[in-house]
């Protein structure tokens, strides 16, 4: 999905060439997010310059490319105290990928206001022809140009607003869901964002400590006399607060879609909330203003620190960061755990839901919502869910849900699951759900998140960020923190004492049981170039595996753009057997658990229509081991942990396959790592 990164120093000089190799650097750390052009803009090279804009189709590097040609010469190396820069990746939505759809988009011909934005304005098209009539024309096919022009069309009719009440009055004409950051030639080293439904933080690098940990909102009054300037604003809840905007000498501002791109800055950061107009004016002050007061609003937006590490970003000894994050599971589950399983007592405690679980276990039924390989955890937990919380389980996906008007009640528990947390189905399932009056429980990787800020409790899943658009080390996280929940439910609960033992003893053991399964690597690998060139791939299974062939079938199609099916393996006699022969590969998933004889079964429908399956099986299980001539061995574990293990070497296999098929492994075409639109 698209990315934004600006850039402004305030008394901390710079000069032009060091400010693009910030933009640069700052795109490329989005760049894992999926995008289709990129572009920046900067002032001109001497004073009195339109902007600079710069946008190209492809990939940064071409941008920087691009760059290096045009910016040359001594004017790009003097150091400017005051300057903003702005710049996008673009996962094109409306209009193909061009230079000309590229962002930033301007305004007029001499980039008066240039904009980059994440999200979709729906009713641009009203928007535009408004602005046709008042004589705007038109370059691109984007929605975005609509906002660069209204903006500069309320400057022209509004000549004594701030650059801030521009942007506050332009997004009131808005639907549709943004994050945006402006430039303008009117309003020399000030920056203006905002945000609605897509992500937006400002990061602060100050070269002394802040003096405060908080930025208090301004309101503009509610009933503005008509013909008054705009907006008349007032601070804090009652108005009478004091208000002073962050003050600072020598300051940066970054402006990013997400918090990859400025940790390598500053850890000091501001997640805005929706409607937010953060705004750096020319002495260097941010203010956050905000057209209309909502109830719950804490009137502050507070400085929080980050805990990323910028190594968690960067990819090490690895050719793709997918690769280091199947490596980095054995971590990243004992993380999801830390502080919550206590193998000694045999507890668990989940502290951002502690205080809902008796209202969670009256509930009517729980619902679990997400997409793609969330939605996957939540199918491969339902089983376990089912129990140990003696509830009614659905799994939704959250597209459909939304299709169906899904009928929800107040005493529904609804736990919406999502890497990003701001997958857009999600997010608006989730608000569909709140509205309803059900609880909301959130389940993300990404603090801060709007499902995170929007959800009644929930827990983190803690995998530590993750870069590569495939979801590998997300899922088993986001696996264990649902059977951890599970476990929790079930606390109380005499007769499933025994089960519970066996699974938090089962936990206890992943993290060597993963290592284990990562050595099957090289074998993975030699499968890999068994099966690159055919042209699918059939994955079988059932019980609680079946969510390991939808998974690793969903793998298999993002990263090798190879056909693949997750089918359950009780299916396979109701249509999907047609498909085997001797060509098709097949892989099949059999492991010692309640549904063996039944997977058994399938295996040998398989081969007697002289199928020849790969199995996933047991460590030393001969028996099934004597119906295939290829099998990868997995340790045994706990039945409903099963799938952790089985997953792993479907991770690794797409991998290989997409590298000897020369697909881009990190950002795989078409596809994107946070799915904003709806
Ligand atoms: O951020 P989310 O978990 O909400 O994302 C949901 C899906 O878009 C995501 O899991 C997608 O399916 C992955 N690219 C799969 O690897």
């Amino acid at each position: 999905m698209c990315g934004i990164f600006a850039y402004l120093n305030y008394l901390t000089p710079k000069s032009r060439q060091q400010v693009l190799d910030l933009l640069l650097q700052g795109l490329k750390r989005l760049e894992y997010r999926g995008y289709d052009s990129t572009g920046v803009a900067i002032d001109g090279a001497s004073a009195g310059d339109d902007i600079l804009l710069v946008r190209r189709i492809g990939k940064v590097k071409v941008l920087e490319d691009a760059i290096g040609e045009l910016c040359r010469g001594e004017a790009f190396n003097q150091p400017v105290d005051i300057h903003i820069g702005i710049a996008h990746t673009r996962w094109a939505t409306h209009g193909v990928p061009s230079e000309v759809n590229s962002h930033p988009q301007r305004s007029d011909v001499e980039n008066s206001f240039v904009v980059v934005h994440n999200g979709i304005i729906t009713n641009y098209k009203d928007v535009k022809t408004l602005l046709e009539k008042r004589g705007y024309v038109f370059e691109s096919e984007t929605d975005t140009e609509v906002i660069a022009k209204l903006v500069h069309h309320l400057w022209q009719t509004h000549p004594g607003y701030t650059f801030g009440e521009l942007v506050e009055q332009a997004i009131q004409q808005l639907e549709g869901a943004f994050a945006i950051a402006f430039k303008s030639k009117h309003f020399p080293g000030e920056c203006v964002a905002s945000r609605r439904g897509s992500p937006l933080l400002v990061g602060i690098k100050a070269k002394t400590k802040l003096a405060t940990d908080h930025v208090p909102i301004l309101y503009a009054k509610a009933h503005r006399p008509h013909g008054q300037p705009f907006p008349v604003l007032q601070a804090g809840s009652d108005g009478s607060a004091e208000f002073q905007p962050l003050e600072h000498k020598e300051v940066e501002y970054f402006f990013a879609s997400d918090a990859s791109a400025v940790i390598e800055h500053t850890n000091r950061v501001i997640y805005l909330e929706d409607d937010d107009v953060a705004a750096v004016k020319r002495d260097g002050t941010l203010s956050i203003h905000r057209l209309n007061k909502c109830t719950d609003d804490p009137h502050i937006r507070e400085i929080i620190t980050l805990k990323m590490e910028i190594q968690q970003i960067m990819k090490g000894n690895y050719d793709y960061f997918m690769l280091k994050e199947i490596f980095e599971q054995p971590e990243s589950v004992v993380n999801t755990m830390r502080g919550r399983v206590r193998f000694d007592t045999q507890t668990i405690v989940l502290g951002g839901i502690k205080e809902y679980i008796p209202e969670i276990k009256r509930c009517r039924r729980l619902m679990l919502i997400a997409c793609g390989t969330s939605y996957h955890s939540a199918v491969a937990t339902r089983q376990l869910l089912e129990e140990l919380t003696e509830l009614p389980v659905m799994v939704e996906l959250a597209s459909d849900f939304l299709d169906r008007n899904t009928p929800i009640f107040r005493d529904d528990v609804c736990f919406f699951i999502s890497q990003s947390g701001e997958t857009a189905d999600t997010l608006m399932s989730l608000r569909y759900c709140k509205q309803r009056g059900a609880l909301i429980v959130g389940v993300t990787n990404t603090v801060g998140s709007s499902i995170c800020r929007e959800s009644n409790c929930g827990v983190h899943i803690n995998a530590g960020p993750e870069i590569g658009v495939a979801s590998t080390k997300a899922y088993t996280s986001q696996f264990i923190s649902l059977v951890m929940f599970a476990l929790v439910m079930s606390e109380d609960r005499l007769s499933l004492q025994q089960r519970r033992q066996e699974i938090i003893a089962g936990l206890s053991q992943l993290d060597e049981h993963i290592r284990s399964v990562l050595k099957l690597n090289s074998q993975v690998q030699e499968l890999a170039k068994e099966l690159y060139q055919h042209k699918s791939l059939l994955i079988m299974g059932r019980g609680f595996n079946f969510a390991t062939c939808l998974e690793g079938a969903l793998k298999v199609k993002e990263l090798t753009y190879m056909h693949s099916e997750g089918i359950l393996a009780g299916e396979l006699k109701h249509g999907p057997l047609a498909l085997v022969d001797d060509e098709m590969p097949v892989l099949m998933i059999v492991t010692r658990d309640p549904v063996y004889t039944k997977c058994m079964n399938a295996l040998q429908q398989v081969t007697s229509r002289k199928g020849r399956p790969i199995l996933i099986c047991e460590e030393n299980d001969t028996e099934t081991m004597s119906f295939s001539t290829r099998s990868l061995q997995i340790p045994r574990t706990v039945d409903c942990l099963q799938g952790i293990l089985t997953v792993i070497p479907l991770q690794l296999l797409s991998y290989h396959i997409a590298v000897l098929r020369g697909c881009d492994v990190d950002c795989p075409r078409n596809l994107a790592k946070s799915v904003t639109v709806e």
